[in-house]
């Protein structure tokens, strides 16, 4: 089986008048169809910008190079064009600051229509219908309302709950989640994550998801890759890195994890 998205050596720098900064290093990983892989890593260590070098999504002042494949396909070199009908289509994206993803101008069921319209042959009423059912199905209340709002009407949260939906609903054989859940408040972000767990079983989509959150990662990802200054310096499953992780950062997670573990059985014992 191909994977559906395989990186090889990619590699990111910025290139300045003064100097070149290697902001990714050669990062080197693939994921298969109904897996999802959890990137995890400090801030600073590549996650965001070594998925929208292989997405295409950055600007000439970046020198991309390695190589990107989608099922199959090479993606570094192709055009913006080609690269902008994959995305939201085949390939779905939530990216990390949901407020930058909507245009301000715009209220947001015109936004979610347009990709709707970019990517299905639906009519206006099934497009109504498949928002408001979209809307429902990512826990926003009184989505006929919601339709009618300007993003900053909106909080954080319910922009990142959107742009989950919009992706997803597209059915993407691939689908990239940066920080997909940050902004989101813990009982509705449980809720979404069982949402992304049912659409890697059910589509069997291959997902990305990138999170400090190692509670979340486990609960999602079957693999994990552990980046570092543009590097991979960790990968397995949840157990490999749970007890052989070699990065700091990665340490102190797990570390903190297991102390709130730890206070938690005190606790219900009657040891605290
Ligand atoms: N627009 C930009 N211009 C210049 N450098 C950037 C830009 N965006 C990110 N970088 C640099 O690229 C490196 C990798 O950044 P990246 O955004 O991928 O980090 P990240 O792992 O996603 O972090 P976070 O967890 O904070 O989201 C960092 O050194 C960062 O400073
Ligand atoms: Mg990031």
């Amino acid at each position: 089986m191909k994977p559906v998205l395989e990186l090889n050596q990619l590699q990111v720098s910025l290139h300045s008048r003064k100097q070149n900064h290697e902001l990714v290093k050669g990062v080197t990983f693939s994921v298969m169809q109904g897996e999802c892989l959890g990137i995890l890593g400090e801030s600073g260590s590549g996650k965001s910008m070594s998925m929208k070098a292989a997405m295409g999504i950055l600007d000439k002042n970046f020198l991309v190079s390695g190589s990107a494949k989608f099922l199959g396909e090479e993606l570094i070199g192709k055009s913006s064009e080609e690269l902008r009908g994959l995305r939201g289509g085949k390939i779905g994206m939530v990216l990390q600051n949901p407020i930058t993803c909507f245009d301000p101008l715009y209220r947001i069921g015109n936004q979610i229509s347009e990709t709707f319209m970019a990517h299905r042959k639906w009519g206006a009423k099934e497009i109504r219908e498949r928002s408001i059912a979209m809307l429902n199905k990512m826990k926003i209340r009184n989505p006929e309302e919601v339709l009618e709002k300007y993003p900053h009407q909106l909080s954080g949260g319910m922009l990142q709950r959107i742009m989950i939906g919009i992706a997803t609903s597209m059915k993407p054989s691939l689908l990239i989640a940066d920080e997909p859940t940050t902004a989101i408040d813990a009982i509705t972000q449980f809720e979404i994550l069982n949402e992304l767990v049912d659409i890697k079983k059910n589509y069997k989509v291959a997902m990305i998801f990138i999170s400090h959150d190692l509670n979340a990662i486990s609960r999602v990802a079957d693999r994990i890759v552990v980046l570092n200054q543009g590097t991979v310096v960790d990968q397995g499953d949840f157990h490999h890195i749970i007890h052989h992780a070699t990065d700091p950062y990665t340490r102190l997670l797990i570390e903190k994890r297991t102390d709130v573990m730890r206070r938690y059985k005190l606790a219900l014992q009657g040891g605290v």
